[in-house]
Order: C-alpha cells, then structure tokens, then sequence
C-alpha cells in the first residue's frame, strides 16, 4: 500500500499536462489544452485537460481522471506502476512500507537491468561487426534507423554476455531469456543474430528478437516468456512510434520487425508488429485505446489471408463502435519492408486509405463461401455471418447495420427489424405503419445526413403532433449550437429527455444511408408530408413559410405558443451547458 499522504504530495509536484502531451499532444486553447480524445473515436477535440484543476474531462465519452488515471486507462499501467512512473520523474522515491509485492517488483527491476545492459552491449557489437553491418546495409538500412530502433549484434560466441554484465552466473540471466542452462552448461540464447530490442511501452528493453544473417533456423529467435514479456500483449514499435501513430491518428499492424523499422525509415512513422504471434484480443484492445483507426497489413499469399481473418475474428469482439478496422493485402511476394523500399512512402500510404473495411472483408470471405445466389445459398450466408454478428458486443449500431446488410443480401429481413428498435413511448403518425420511420424521422436523419441543409428549411409550426414539436425544437438547437449538430452531439445532449427516441431512430436509420446516399429526396418528400398536415391540422397560417416572411407579431405568437408548451429547448441549451 502506497500511503495517501504521499500520493498527495506527489500529484502536487505532477503537471497533468505535462504528462498527457508525453501521450497525446495537446493544444492550449484558452485557459485549457485540448486534444481529439485518445478514449474514444473524434475528429473534433473534446478532450480537455485543466491546468488549474489538474484533470482531464471528455465532453464526448465522459472520460476523466488526474494524471495517476491517465496513465493507467491510457498508458495501460497499473496503479502502483502509475505511481511510480510519476514519482521516478519528479525525483521522489514511493515509501517502502515494507509489505508484500516488493520482492517481486525487485525481481523485475533486476531483470530490466541485466536486460538494459545486454541491449546496451549488443548495440555497441554491431558497431565493429563488419558481418553484421553489412547484412544490414545489404537490406537497406540506414544507420540512422538502426540507431533509433536500437539495434544491435549478438557475437558468434557461446558466453559473449559475460562481457555485458558483473556476473554471468547470475539466476536473473537465465529467467530474463538471456541465458540458456543446459546439462549444467550455461550460454547465450542469442548468437551470431542481429538484436532488435523488444522495447515497453516506457521504453524498457524487455524481450529481444534476434534475426539470423542470412539464410538459417530459426529466422528469428524470440525471447521466451519471462515475468517481463508476454508476447501476446506487446507489440514491435509502440514505444518508437507512439508519437508518430498519436499524430497519423492511425495505426497500421504489420508482421515482421523489419517492416516496422524499414517503414519508419521512410517515414511511415505509425506501424506496429505482433511479435510471431497471431493478433490477440488483448492487442486489439490496446491498439483502440491508442487510436481509432487500425489497419492490419498482411502479405497477398493464402497465409496472408488466413492470418487476416484471424485477425478478424480476434479484433470483432473488441471492436467499439465509431472505430475502423482494415485490412490491406499487399501484392503477391511483397510485404511493407519489400513494398516500400520499391514503392514508397506515398504508395504505402495509399494502400493503408484504400485498405478494406472489416464489415466489406466479412462479407466478402462469406460470400464466396455461401455462394448466396439460390435460396440455400442465402440461408447459408445469414447462418455463416451471424454468429460473427453476435459476437460484436462492443459495437452494437455497427452489428446492427451489418444485419441490415446481411437481410439485404439474403431477401430475408433480420428478425430484429421487425419489432419496434427504440422508443417506447414514441408513437408514430397515426395510419402509418409500424415498422415504417415517420415523416419527422426522416427529417431528421437526413438533417443529420448533411446538417447543412438545415439553413435551407424554414420553420415548421405544428404544436400539435407531439413528434413534431419535438423535431422543430431539435432543429432550433441544432441552427444555434452548430457543435452540437451531429449525432453524438444529439445523442449526449438529449440523454434521457423524451426527444431521445426521435434522436436515436434517426441516428439507427442513419446506417442504413452511406455517406454516398442521395438523401435529398426523403427529405423533400418527408419534409412536405409535415408541411401538409400542419397545415391541414392547423390551420396555421404562416406554416411552411420562412420565419423572415412572417411578421413580427405572427413570430411572437409562435413563440409564445411554443414556450406554453414548454419546448423552449434554446434556453435550456444555454443554462445548462
Ligand atoms: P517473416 O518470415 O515474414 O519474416 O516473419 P520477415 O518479417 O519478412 O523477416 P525478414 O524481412 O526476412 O527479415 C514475420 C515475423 O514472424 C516472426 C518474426 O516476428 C518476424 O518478423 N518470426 C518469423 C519468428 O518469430 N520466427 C521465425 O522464425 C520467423
Ligand atoms: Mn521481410
């Protein structure tokens, strides 16, 4: 137990900013700093970090805490960890109250150290071994990149580590994978390889690669599993190109440690590898801590695919809605290192745009297993997909779209469509049928669609349908608060108000229109239903006309009316945000 006094003292010293901009650089804006929020998908800040109160707040997902939290939620450390990171900066040492778990954290600082000081030593062979540095030459590499990644040579030698630490009989050789014990005979695990550093998300050396130079078994020897590397959970790069993934807003996973450093060097800055392994649920999850975008490149060769559908199938649980997962094959023979020392940067780049969605790959690979060209066919698409579908806890609008999509494909409607999705106490325009979106629905997704038709309507004035009203003054609040005139600004301000069925059905049928959809005429004609029956309703006679053309007392009465109603949305919008 780490005692509160301390933890207090400690976030005295700690400047929250400072420690977030090390994550996600933040712009000062006003009294705060902003960033788009690492927690969740934006493209316009809402993350805002306090210097004066020293927290952060996302206005978008909720997300807030001190710079112990960040650390953890972001940075994935755990709290004794955080705390730690954080005094070791500020010159403080965490008190030692003498309990259980330090032994242990003892072990693994040793471990760090015995595995810092064969880093260092490998890094200081490569620079006198012609061998080595040829081969590396050979491939392209520039000594610049090879330095940043820390590269290094292990020498042909059975106990070469004896020159890199005090004593070669030491156990935290062995447990760190360094050292193989053998019949009583001790020697280096990694002889006559190229070292590539398997680095912690702090930058601690806990795990090596080394390749083989030239032609040999195995191409390349990994680390074992040691208390400090679990291979399942790191990935090749994160802490090289944290900044640089931070910046591109995407991450792109290759397989090869070559790929990631031969990227680097031409200035793809943003790509990750698993480490020999499949991807993994846990890696999945920590890439979209990281970022919103995720592109897992694979090569074009039939283990290529399998792997991305691996990958797939891994990734879809932990896919959160409002993130993107790709997938990008490159061309037959190529992988990222072959593909972009021929091609590129610009071309690599491009392929990571055009790289197919995860819901396009899906659809794609059981496609062209169920062959959904007769009846059986298509029952067979629906039963290959939806277990895929059932499994997307996290994204529940994309699974949602993606039985549309499959009711689409198969002529069969998703047994879901056929009960009413939300609202309960929503009931739509008397004489329409049930499963059909009302006129005022339909307004609004297509306002949602293109907010920028919103300045072309004019004001509706039905006070009667209670839908209505509840659409004229969704719209009033969009015209003023441009910022919030999206969905998600919609959905967070109108949480548990009534007009939150509206907001939502609209923002479910959203998915059904691709940014592509022509939605003009949905709105024309649904707009003109609205327009029809209030003023058949009402009466009214300023309904359909522009607020401008109505005269002023006119406008007042409206107003007024409204107000009785109690719909004045607009000062709400202003006394409470
Ligand atoms: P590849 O066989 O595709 O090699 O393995 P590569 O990355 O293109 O390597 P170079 O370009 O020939 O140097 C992809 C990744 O799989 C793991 C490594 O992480 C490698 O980068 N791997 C491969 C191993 O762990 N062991 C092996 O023997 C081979
Ligand atoms: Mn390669």
């Amino acid at each position: 137990m780490i005692p509160q006094d301390f933890i207090h003292q400690l976030l005295d010293r700690v400047d929250v900013v400072e420690v977030i901009d090390r994550y996600v650089p933040l712009k000062k804006k006003g009294a705060n700093y902003m960033a788009c929020c690492p927690f969740h998908g934006e493209k316009t800040p809402s993350f805002t970090v306090s210097p004066t109160k020293q927290f952060y707040h996302c206005f978008g997902c909720g997300a807030h805490g001190t710079a112990i939290s960040f650390l953890m939620e972001h940075a994935g450390m755990g709290f004794v960890e955080a705390v730690k990171e954080l005094a070791e900066r500020n010159g403080m040492t965490v008190p030692d109250d003498g309990q259980a778990a330090r032994p242990e954290d003892g072990r693994r600082d040793r471990l760090v150290e015995v595995m810092e000081a064969a880093a260092q030593y490998y890094k200081n062979q490569l620079k006198t071994s012609a061998k080595a540095v040829d081969y590396l030459k050979g491939r392209g590499l520039e000594g610049k990149t090879a330095a940043s990644f820390g590269l290094g040579y292990a020498l042909d030698e059975w106990q070469g580590l004896t020159a890199a630490v005090a004593d070669y009989q030491d156990s935290a050789l062995e447990e760190a994978g360094l050292v193989i014990v053998n019949e009583g005979k001790r020697y280096d695990r990694f002889r006559d390889r190229v070292m590539f550093p398997i680095r912690s998300e702090r930058g601690r050396v806990i795990a090596f690669g080394g390749r083989v130079i030239g032609q040999g078994e195995p191409k390349y020897l990994n680390s074992p599993e040691t208390p400090l590397f679990h291979k399942g959970r790191e990935l090749y790069g994160l802490f090289e190109n944290r900044r640089g993934i931070q910046q591109a807003g995407r991450a792109v996973v290759v397989e090869g440690y070559m790929d990631v450093v031969m990227l680097a060097q031409h200035g793809v800055n943003n790509a990750l590898a698993t480490l020999g392994t499949a991807i993994t649920p846990e890696h999945v999850t920590k890439l979209f801590k990281l970022v919103d975008d995720v592109v897992f490149a694979f090569d074009g060769d039939a283990a290529g695919r399998k792997a991305a559908w691996r990958a797939l199938e891994n990734s879809l649980p932990q896919l959160p809605d409002g993130k993107r997962a790709t997938f990008l094959f490159l061309p037959q023979g190529e992988d990222p290192d072959s593909y972009v020392r021929a091609a590129g940067h610009d071309a690599f780049e491009r392929l990571c745009d055009e790289a197919r969605p995860l819901s396009d790959f899906l659809f794609d690979e059981m496609s062209a297993k169920a062959e959904p060209t007769t009846p059986e066919g298509k029952v067979r698409l629906i039963k290959l997909v939806e277990p895929y579908l059932n499994q997307m806890a996290k994204a529940p609008l994309l699974a949602r779209s993606l039985r549309q999509r499959l009711a689409t494909l198969s002529g069969l409607a998703a047994p879901e469509e056929r009960r009413p999705a939300y609202g309960k106490s929503r009931r739509p325009a008397a004489g329409a049928r049930p499963s059909q979106p009302s006129p005022a629905r339909i307004v609004l997704q297509a306002l949602l669609h293109k907010p920028e038709r919103l300045g072309s309507l004019p004001e509706l004035a039905d006070i009667e349908d209670p839908e209505v009203v509840q659409l004229v003054g969704i719209m009033a609040v969009m015209r003023e608060h441009p910022e919030l005139a999206d969905v998600r600004g919609l959905l967070e301000f109108y949480r548990d108000r009534p007009e939150e069925g509206l907001v939502r059905g609209a923002a479910a049928g959203l998915l059904e229109w691709g940014d592509e959809y022509d939605s003009e005429a949905d709105l024309l004609g649904a707009w003109a239903t609205l327009v029809e029956q209030a003023t058949r309703r009402q009466g009214h006679a300023f309904a359909g006309r522009k607020l401008s053309d109505i005269s002023p007392e006119d406008r007042a009465s409206y107003m007024a009316a409204l107000k009785e109603k109690k719909l004045d949305r607009l000062s709400g919008v202003k006394s409470d945000r």
